[in-house]
């Protein structure tokens, strides 16, 4: 099992990064807003409920001031109603109107957020299933996931509540300040004054209190990759009796997240008691300083509540800030890496090539020139080093050697998963580069040692080789690949679901339903990669058959350390650390009593 608790823990930690808020880091999310545009009148028409909805908002404590007041039998200001009634009726109505903005408010935010999420959503993922191989290759799928569900959703989240509370809030805490100093200037400057206390306060214990909290998230995060790994190789943990070691392992991981969160503790308890105090202290201190300030005269009862009410939304706008400000500033990170991955070259294919139709046809003449090959994460490593062969169209071309001879990646150039650094393959004796890189996919097909099915029924599975294949194509292919009677075995036939939850197939059964595949897709040129080697012989034997059918008409590259596969092969190639070191055919090469064939064969035939 591989360890790996701190690479994930950082990756996953990665999810609470947050970035600074800027103006390089505002373009960057503004690229995103882009997705916004479609939607851009009902966005406007949502902020404009926004807006509006929290104006009225901050009606509510004036019309309860001058209701107070009316009804004390205080006359109002100028143009206010003089009728307790008259106030509650206008109340309502004001009320009613706040709630249906409210709605719509809402509403459209919520449309138009998960609108433009989807569209990004579609895009990345586009993007990100058209990246060269060398991407997912320094990149673990639990991150690319993460990008488009956890990022996202940060995004998602933003846009249609932080964004909206934001501008709430922003009106709710101006208006309010305004007001309240329209009220009581002598208040409002002595609120003011206890306020640096509070706002040094927050600023101390916010810092302690994330810095910890994010301690606590990492180490929960490692002990989560302890759960992972145990359960992805429960069968090795159960083998080898290691079940005390991993919840030992578990035990002391949690161990330490209780210790930091209640180190944590002291400061959020600190904080609480702090705030709590602050708050009602400032309660108490304004409703002492207001009565004072009434029995002098210079301040009525409406005053002193309405006075009361706006200093609540002012609080609590400033105190949702911090929050505010830290999903933001979440929203950021998360655009950022989104962004990278739609910035990312991806492989020349377009989103509507669904028909698959090929342009340029290749015959099946194959030919390696001189290939020199290292992978881009292993620069330093020559994995092919000056490949040349040919196989013309209708061979059968074997591809021998000992594992890490690099008989894999000769499939990977030809499928144009990676590049040669230098020499170059030709398709039909023209080069690689000038023919359309789906051109190429669509006419070779591969036939690997572990078949992946996807979720689905089997029907769908063969279909993936052509889309468009009708039942009868897709069970004429099953039987040609010895697969038809098999899966006629299953009470539900080809409606059989397989993959992960449903019924598990063998390897030999896999296999035949991936030459299913391989035979509606009809290819120039088909690869097998040790596609029998970990079969047992009785139903290597029907996938050979089944190989034979396939192989019948194309060309075929034949990868395979067992050698009694590969005898009716026109031409085997040996390979041993990347360099051709024989090339011929199964007589020719046994001929030669030093050579590696002679060797391999002697230890899988004793001959
Ligand atoms: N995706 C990859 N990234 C980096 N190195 C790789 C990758 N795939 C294979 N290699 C390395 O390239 C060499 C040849 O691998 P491969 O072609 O799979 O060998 P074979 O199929 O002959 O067993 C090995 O040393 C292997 O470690
Ligand atoms: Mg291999």
């Amino acid at each position: 099992m591989a360890r790996n608790g701190l690479n994930s823990s950082s990756s996953r930690g990665e999810e609470f990064t947050k970035s600074k808020i800027n103006k390089e880091n505002l373009q960057k999310i503004s690229e995103l807003l882009k997705y916004l545009k479609p939607y851009q009148g009902k966005f406007a028409l949502g902020m404009v409920f926004l807006l509006l909805s929290s104006l009225t908002g901050l009606a509510f404590p004036a019309l309860i001031k001058v209701m107070v007041d009316v009804a004390q039998g205080i006359k109002p200001d100028y143009g206010m109603p003089n009728s307790v009634n008259t106030i509650g009726y206008l109340a309502f109505a004001i009320l009613f109107v706040q709630a249906f903005v409210s709605f719509f408010r809402i509403r459209l935010f919520v449309e138009v957020a998960e609108k433009a999420l989807a569209d990004i959503r579609r895009d990345t993922y586009f993007r990100m299933i058209t990246l060269p191989m060398n991407f997912f290759a320094n990149r673990r799928v639990g991150e690319l996931n993460s990008r488009i569900s956890a990022d996202l959703s940060q995004i998602q989240d933003t846009l249609t509540t932080t964004l909206a509370e934001m501008i709430r809030q922003i009106v709710l805490l101006i208006g309010g300040i305004s007001i309240l100093i329209m009220v009581s200037g002598k208040l409002t400057l002595f609120n003011l004054s206890i306020l640096p206390i509070i706002v040094v306060a927050g600023v101390f214990f916010g810092k302690a209190i994330r810095k910890i909290s994010r301690q606590a998230q990492d180490k929960l995060a490692e002990s989560n990759t302890i759960v992972e790994e145990t359960l992805q190789g429960i069968s090795n943990v159960k083998a080898f009796v290691n079940e005390s070691f991993e919840a030992n392992r578990y035990d002391k991981s949690l161990r330490e997240v209780v210790k930091i969160a209640v180190r944590g503790s002291n400061y959020r308890g600190g904080f609480a008691s702090f705030i709590i105090f602050c708050l009602f202290g400032a309660i108490m201190g304004v409703i002492w300083y207001g009565s004072i300030l009434v029995q002098q005269g210079g301040l009525s009862v409406g005053d002193l509540l309405a006075y009361m009410l706006y200093s609540v939304f002012v609080g609590a706008a400033m105190g949702s800030f911090p929050e505010l400000y830290a999903n933001v500033q979440k929203a950021l990170g998360a655009s950022e890496r989104v962004l990278e991955i739609l910035k990312e070259e991806n492989e020349p294919i377009s989103i509507n090539s669904n028909d698959n139709e090929i342009k340029d046809i290749i015959h099946g003449n194959l030919s390696f020139q001189n290939i020199h090959f290292s992978y881009p994460s292993r620069k330093d490593i020559v994995v092919l080093d000056g490949v040349s062969f040919e196989a013309k169209a209708g061979e059968k071309v074997a591809v021998v050697g000992p594992s890490g001879a690099g008989k894999s990646t000769i499939a990977s150039l030809i499928l144009g998963f990676y590049h040669a650094q230098r020499g170059e393959i030709l398709f039909d004796g023209k080069p690689f580069k000038d023919f359309a890189l789906t051109d190429i996919r669509n006419q070779v097909a591969i036939v690997p040692q572990d078949v992946i099915l996807f979720g689905g029924t089997i029907n769908e599975n063969i279909a993936y080789g052509k889309l468009t294949a009708s039942d009868e194509e897709i069970a004429e292919a099953a039987k040609k690949a010895n697969a038809h009677l098999f899966i006629t075995g299953f009470p539900e036939g080809y409606e059989t679901v397989v993959g992960e939850r449903g019924v598990k197939l063998s390897g030999g059964q896999r296999q035949r339903i991936a030459i299913a595949r391989a035979l509606l897709k009809n290819p120039a040129i088909l690869i097998l990669d040790e596609a029998t080697s970990s079969l047992d012989s009785e139903s290597e034997r029907l996938v050979q058959e089944a190989l034979e059918v396939l192989m019948k008409d194309r060309t075929s590259i034949i990868i395979a350390h067992r050698l009694s596969t590969i005898r009716e092969a026109d031409q085997i190639i040996v390979l041993d650390k990347g360099k051709i070191v024989e090339k011929g055919n199964h007589k020719e090469l046994l001929q030669n009593p030093e050579g590696l064939y002679k060797h391999l064969s002697a230890l899988q035939f004793e001959v």
